[in-house]
């Protein structure tokens, strides 16, 4: 299909490059350059391999041997463990801290709250990486093309994981890399802005939101030749891909109907895309799931250009014009990304192009969902196993939201991506589950969230030994009575 063709070795004499987005320019360059956006058209860059020319395995299967070589760093990574599939590396510049070690439950209590039938309801928990979010698929690989370039300073700006992530990565490895972050002010949850500190990042908070660090660190990186690890650098997203390769393994390598996940920068969506593209080109795989991506309400540049406006991928050729005068609309009445979901407050997704290739080849479709439906949904996947942030929440609201409309069956198999780990952001939980109306009102009924429909809220009672066994035994009944 056009747009999305596997480019062969004519364009390099290199196995694995780097490669310009747009079809206008497709300029390539070597696997050992450290480019964050084409330096001949400024678009997007792509990491491409000439299959052809490497040892790739003959069924996905094939990767269970490495199950049996676990004390090898690069088969215990769960990033790694895949190398055959993000093959730029060699393996002794490889940076890991074993990342994903993530998980596929099967989640029922959550599936009934989606509307699913039993057993058709999986959450990818890609919170159990060691910063706690997706983020260090990407860092891994990121982290290892900045030593394969000698690079020592690297940058992002972030709403909190990926700056958790980079700190992380400096601060749990030996190579001197120096990590510079860039937040925007008062927009970063606490779990992570304490994740940066800890780990020693020189954490810089800017005026602004995320999308104007985003602009800053750009050019900051630019001026001072800093690596940029943003997910506007193409090797985040060859780590980011494995996300997939690990809930077709936990799946028994059978393809779900559907990955549900949130979208914020659109990096993962557009990992995911390339990760089902290169499958289906190498015939490891001979379906494609469908891909959902959902916006929050108040962050939902996605949803507008896709669903409404009707962009495309159009062979990556992208309607900009209508991306533009979107973007001059946001400019001209000022309004800025605001959802109690911060991972993905962000109006001007990096990724977009990419994410437009995902959502073709993937027979996409792109929802968004109101704080409260967030809300609600993060109170359900918390009381139904493991819990996560609120931004993680949007995937299963957002899959709840699809049943609804009957786009989702109930019979159709879903893994939605829950992308960060609940402790991330206590503030949106305790506000959500606390008795304090005050903090409810000011965390969440600013965003427009009016009730708290699945409360677990604390019972407060007097030190009392009579007082605490009658409160229990209340409890208990009313429990053996609504059982
Ligand atoms: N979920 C969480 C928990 C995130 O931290 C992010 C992004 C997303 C979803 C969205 O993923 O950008 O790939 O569409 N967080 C970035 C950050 C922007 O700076 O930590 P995406």
């Amino acid at each position: 299909m056009a747009g999305y063709s596997i480019p062969t070795t004519e364009r390099s004499t290199e196995a694995a490059y780097q490669q310009c987005l747009n079809p206008s320019c497709s300029a390539t360059f070597g696997i050992d350059e450290a480019h964050f956006s084409c330096p001949k058209c400024g678009d997007l860059v792509d990491v491409v391999y000439d299959w052809d020319r490497l040892p790739v395995p003959r069924a996905l299967s094939d990767f269970e041997a490495k199950w049996s070589r676990r004390l090898d760093p690069l088969c215990f990574s769960g990033v790694w463990r895949f190398r055959e599939l993000l093959p730029f590396a060699p393996a002794d510049r490889i940076v890991t801290i074993g990342e994903g070690q993530t998980l596929l439950q099967r989640a029922d209590k959550v599936g009934a709250f989606v509307g699913m039938s039993t057993g058709n309801l999986m959450l990818q928990y890609e919170g159990m990486n060691p910063s706690g979010s997706f983020k260090d698929n990407g860092m891994t690989a990121a982290f290892t093309h900045a030593r394969m370039v000698g690079a020592r300073r690297v940058a992002c700006a972030s709403t909190g994981n990926t700056s958790a992530a980079l700190a992380v990565y400096c601060s749990a490895t030996d190579h001197g890399f120096k990590a510079i972050i860039f937040i925007g002010s008062g927009k970063i949850a606490y779990g992570k802005l304490a994740q940066a500190l800890d780990h020693g990042a020189l954490t810089v908070q800017i005026v602004g939101d995320f999308d104007d660090a985003m602009t800053r660190v750009r050019e900051v990186s630019d001026r001072l030749g800093i690596y940029l690890m943003n997910s506007v650098n193409p090797f985040r997203l060859e780590g980011q891909k494995t996300i997939m390769y690990r809930v077709l393994e936990a799946n028994g390598w059978e393809v779900p109907d559907w990955i549900v996940v949130p979208g914020g920068n659109l990096g993962n969506s557009s990992a995911f895309g390339k990760a089902f593209i290169e499958l289906k080109h190498l015939g490891l795989i001979d379906r494609v799931p469908r891909l959902a991506v959902i916006n929050a309400a108040g962050a939902r540049t996605l949803n507008e250009l896709y669903s409404a406006r009707e962009v495309r991928w159009r062979s990556g050729l992208a309607d900009s014009a209508k991306i533009g005068a979107f973007y001059n609309e946001l400019d001209a009445s000022g309004v800025k990304a605001s959802t109690i979901a911060s991972a993905i407050e962000i109006n001007r997704p990096v990724n977009l192009k990419k994410c437009l290739r995902a959502l073709e080849f993937c027979d996409g479709v792109v929802r968004q969902v109101s704080d409260q439906q967030i809300m609600d949904a993060k109170a359900r996947v918390g009381a139904g196993g493991l819990g996560c942030e609120p931004a993680s929440a949007a995937s299963v609201a957002g899959a709840k939201l699809l049943r609804e409309e009957g786009v989702i069956a109930p019979s159709d198999r879903v893994v939605c991506i829950l992308t960060g780990h609940q402790l991330k952001d206590p503030t949106a939980t305790v506000a959500y589950h606390g008795a304090d109306q005050e903090n409810f009102e000011k965390v969440l009924g600013s965003r427009g969230v009016r009730r708290a429909g699945f409360a677990n809220r604390p019972v407060i009672v007097p030190n009392d030994l009579d007082d605490i066994i009658r409160t229990i035994a209340l409890y208990s009944e009313a429990e053996s009575a609504g059982a």
